[in-house]
């Protein structure tokens, strides 16, 4: 079964997931597409809400904090997303990586907090136009899976990996399915070094993923579905996206 995720980022007014949901209505009830949405932290126990009109949907954070409580103001704790009935959470996505500095030390510790307490990480990371360009792709995405998931036990249903190469992200410049194939074959087998269950493990591909290339994507066996930023913000276009996915 595929995925996809969608990441509001710091995007949607109440108003504006109202609309959202009123007109997803019931069209995903069927879907086979596993799906769930990442909003703003504090829009969390809204959309935990909309599980009573769609159960199939998963509810994301898009960061936590590594600690469970404390003097740390403004953060969000891993305990407390748990509490409230989140499944999954984002790290290291490349905004957080570039705006926010978090290097890959901090990661690992987000990493271990939210396994800790039970909840699915999505583990994000790419490679710059520069890396690539100058042909550091899998060297740039080995370290980054390394140094981020050291001493992590890797279960396939707790962490899911996601490649989205930073040039890709919010570009309108998806990578070729060819582009994103390869790396995804290249992840593969890093998790087959690492575990005896690589094929279990889902790997989304994520950067200007739209319902005019999921399709595309996902037919390469190492692509298990999107991670999508924008063409997840309008309910019909994750509708399309969640049956494009479909296999
Ligand atoms: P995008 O964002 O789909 O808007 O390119 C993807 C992401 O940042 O996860």
């Amino acid at each position: 079964m595929n995925t996809i995720f969608g990441n509001w980022k710091m995007n949607h007014s109440l108003n504006e997931i109202q609309s959202f949901f009123s007109e997803i209505g019931q069209q995903l009830h069927s879907t086979k597409t596993k799906f769930g949405i990442a909003p703003q932290s504090i829009h969390i126990p809204i959309l935990l809400k909309y599980k009573e009109q769609i159960p199939n949907l998963l509810i994301g954070a898009q960061n936590c904090h590594f600690e469970e409580s404390g003097a740390f103001t403004g953060e969000v704790s891993p305990k407390n997303l748990k509490d409230l009935g989140v499944d999954f959470c984002l790290v290291g996505h490349s905004e957080r990586r570039e705006y926010f500095k978090e290097d890959h030390e901090l990661l690992n510790k987000k990493v271990r907090a939210l396994l800790k307490n039970e909840m699915t990480v999505v583990f994000c990371f790419g490679e710059t136009l520069e890396q690539r360009e100058a042909g550091n792709t899998a060297t740039i995405v080995l370290e980054q899976l390394n140094r981020g998931l050291v001493d992590i036990p890797l279960k396939p249903e707790q962490i899911i990996l996601a490649y989205e190469p930073v040039w890709a992200i919010g570009t309108g410049q998806t990578a070729t399915p060819e582009q994103a194939q390869e790396v995804h074959a290249l992840i593969r087998g890093w998790l087959s070094e690492k575990t005896n269950c690589a094929n279990d493990f889902t790997i989304l591909y994520g950067g200007s993923v739209k319902p005019n290339n999921i399709k595309d994507l996902v037919e390469n066996k190492d692509i298990n579905g999107g991670l999508v930023g924008g063409a997840s913000l309008k309910a019909s276009d994750f509708i399309a996206l969640c049956t494009g996915a479909e296999n």
